[in-house]
């Protein structure tokens, strides 16, 4: 039996620092489920294919090739590594749209399940623990607030002086929480049996331990 930890939760919420926090302590492979839905997104703009084109973005992500490089995931379009390119806010906004297609979920849901190897996975994203692994021994779910999730996106940005204002990140954040937890298929849950962590007021120290301890009494493994 493979290993897997599954972390879900709501955009900003940190999952992406816990997971690869995680996957390296444990020197298991990362599965960062959002990148496949911005790697959908970037090629649907790249290749100007309608949002409601079913087939034409069925078809691009049966284009693109996933698989894992040094335990990370690697996204290749038409010979071209595309990972660098799909973490910016304009993706993430077609990312948003295209993940709330039930036909686009499906196609990918056998690819997800295929980086389930050994040693062990720590898988990431908004159904991780409820429809792709439900199988998983431990699942973890991080919640915030929106204000503490835009405060931290803002601090962020800031630092990397972008000019943003805080109540545009509040607006995008709620409209991305209403698509995640509204959209018909695989919603946004708090997966059953799953251990919540409110995030508020922890800092990145106090999760990576509160996820440690948990991990220690499901695998008894010291990390
Ligand atoms: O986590 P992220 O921001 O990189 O995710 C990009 C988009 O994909 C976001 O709108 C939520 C969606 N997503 C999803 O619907 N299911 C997942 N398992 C992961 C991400």
């Amino acid at each position: 039996m493979t290993n897997v930890i599954t972390i879900d939760g709501p955009s900003g919420v940190g999952k992406g620092t816990i997971s690869e926090y995680l996957s390296d302590q444990l020197k298991w492979n990362y599965l960062n489920s959002g990148a496949l839905y911005r790697a959908i997104a970037w090629v649907a703009r790249n290749d100007s294919i309608n949002l409601d084109d079913i087939i034409g973005l069925e078809c691009a992500s049966k284009n693109i090739e996933f698989s894992l490089k040094s335990k990370k995931l690697k996204i290749v379009y038409k010979n071209k590594e595309i990972g660098s390119l799909i973490y910016n806010e304009e993706v993430a906004k077609i990312a948003s749209k295209v993940s709330s297609k039930p036909k686009v979920r499906q196609s990918i849901i056998n690819i997800q399940r295929s980086f389930k190897k050994e040693p062990g996975l720590v898988a990431e994203g908004r159904d991780m623990g409820s429809v792709i692994f439900p199988e998983s021994q431990l699942k973890i779910f991080l919640t915030a607030s929106i204000e503490t999730r835009a405060q931290r996106r803002f601090k962020q940005l800031k630092d990397r002086e972008f000019n943003v204002s805080l109540p545009a990140l509040i607006e995008d954040l709620d409209a991305r929480d209403r698509r995640d937890k509204e959209r018909k298929s695989s919603p946004l849950v708090i997966p059953e049996g799953a251990f919540v962590i409110e995030t508020d007021d922890l800092t990145v120290v106090e999760v990576k331990k509160a996820v440690n301890e948990k991990v220690n009494e499901t695998y008894g493994t010291d990390i």
